[in-house]
């Protein structure tokens, strides 16, 4: 298709015949003259493709010229060839440096249209920071290991025997139920609590025995308290002469260290099969209700012996906390699924 601003006016041409003998050196020169004036002028790319079909093409004027070279005399050739390869050259350079001209404007435009301004004030670099849990996590941890703890860790798919059996918990036993657990088999599920670790330690090391165990759990809840993924914090301290007041008495300090303030706090009894006594501990939280936290107790005579600790030299106490739990109250927060609900306008508060 052809534009009309492609159409090159050849009016603007001598009228010249088609006869190359009739003619002369002026009017040939006449022709090249004019032809560089309409390629000057020739604004896009097209009417200058057009042009240069119209005055050097097969079909051109100056083409049907060198063809009647071969009848003319050897003299007359010479000649006549002479200028018409003057006229094809200026046409030909005309065209060339018009073609370069239109290039350079068009990269011009380009350049102008596309331009970047440098002086705006940029955006600034957004920064990330760690998941709300993980930071809660960190502070939890920050004072169990002042107090002399190590960390230990253990799998998240655990055996049945670890998750329940050495806990104390046989198959068929009602406590069972109290954890609604993801089996992969009858021997291998997602643990549904960081008690596991507590075997796992006590089994390859002797008292004193003093280490918490921060991770992932899995049970199939979900409600505003309950998630099926959540994470608690274990402890576990086994020495000679460990009793439930000393027990308290750190769960008390942990809480004053960790929310730094006085909370309305309530230890309840409770049961577990692998601690004995047991309790609970619920805080109330600015919503007016109680929250439980964690579980906790004097770890069971069985438990110890199951993992090869004399049951009548040493005594235990372990706890298990609910850490988004004290995400909630730290944060003030009700409802504990918008922890993993990922919405970046939720977790950038906690930057
Ligand atoms: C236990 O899991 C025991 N293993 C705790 C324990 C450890 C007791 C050592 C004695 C000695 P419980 O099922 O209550 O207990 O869970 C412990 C805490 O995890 C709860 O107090 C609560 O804070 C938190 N929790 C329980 N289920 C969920 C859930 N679905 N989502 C979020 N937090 C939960
Ligand atoms: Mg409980």
């Amino acid at each position: 298709m052809t534009t009309p601003a492609a159409t090159a006016d050849l009016s603007a041409l001598p009228t010249l015949s088609t006869e190359l003998s009739d003619l002369n050196e002026g009017q040939l020169t006449d022709l090249a003259h004019a032809a560089e004036i309409m390629i000057a002028q020739a604004h896009d790319v097209s009417a200058l493709q057009n042009l240069r079909v119209q005055l050097t093409g097969k079909k051109s004027l100056l083409t049907g010229w060198s063809k009647q070279l071969g009848k003319l005399s050897n003299d007359d050739k010479k000649t006549y060839g002479g200028w018409l390869h003057q006229v094809r050259s200026r046409i030909n350079e005309a065209l060339t440096e018009q073609q370069e001209q239109l290039e350079i404007a068009a990269l011009n435009a380009k350049l102008e249209a596309e331009r970047i301004d440098i002086t705006l004030p940029a955006r600034g670099g957004q920064k990330g920071h760690l998941h709300p849990v993980t930071m809660i996590t960190q502070r939890m941890q920050q004072f169990f290991v002042q107090a002399g703890f190590n960390v230990a860790t253990g799998p998240e798919v655990e055996s049945d025997y670890y998750n329940f059996e050495a806990l104390n918990i046989p198959s068929h036993h009602p406590a069972r139920a109290m954890h609604d657990t993801f089996y992969f088999d009858a021997h291998y599920l997602l643990r549904t609590h960081t008690s596991p670790v507590q075997i796992r330690t006590m089994e390859k090391s002797a008292p004193p025995i003093r280490i918490i165990c921060p991770g992932r759990v899995y049970r199939n809840d979900s409600d505003q308290t309950h998630s099926p993924m959540f994470h608690q914090l274990e402890g576990l301290m086994v020495t000679e002469s460990s009793t439930f007041a000393e027990l308290k008495g750190l769960i008390s300090e942990f809480l004053q260290a960790f929310f730094g303030k006085e909370l309305t706090v309530r230890f309840r009894p409770s049961f577990f099969p692998f601690t004995e006594p047991s309790a609970e501990v619920d805080i109330l939280a600015d919503n007016g209700k109680w929250l439980e936290v964690m579980g906790c107790g004097m770890v069971h005579p069985q438990v110890l012996t199951n993992c090869g600790i004399d049951a009548e030299k040493y005594t235990g106490f372990a706890f298990g906390m609910g850490i988004e739990r004290f995400a909630m109250l730290y944060y003030g927060i009700d409802d504990l699924r918008l922890f993993f609900q990922n919405d970046v306008r939720f977790l950038k508060q906690f930057g």
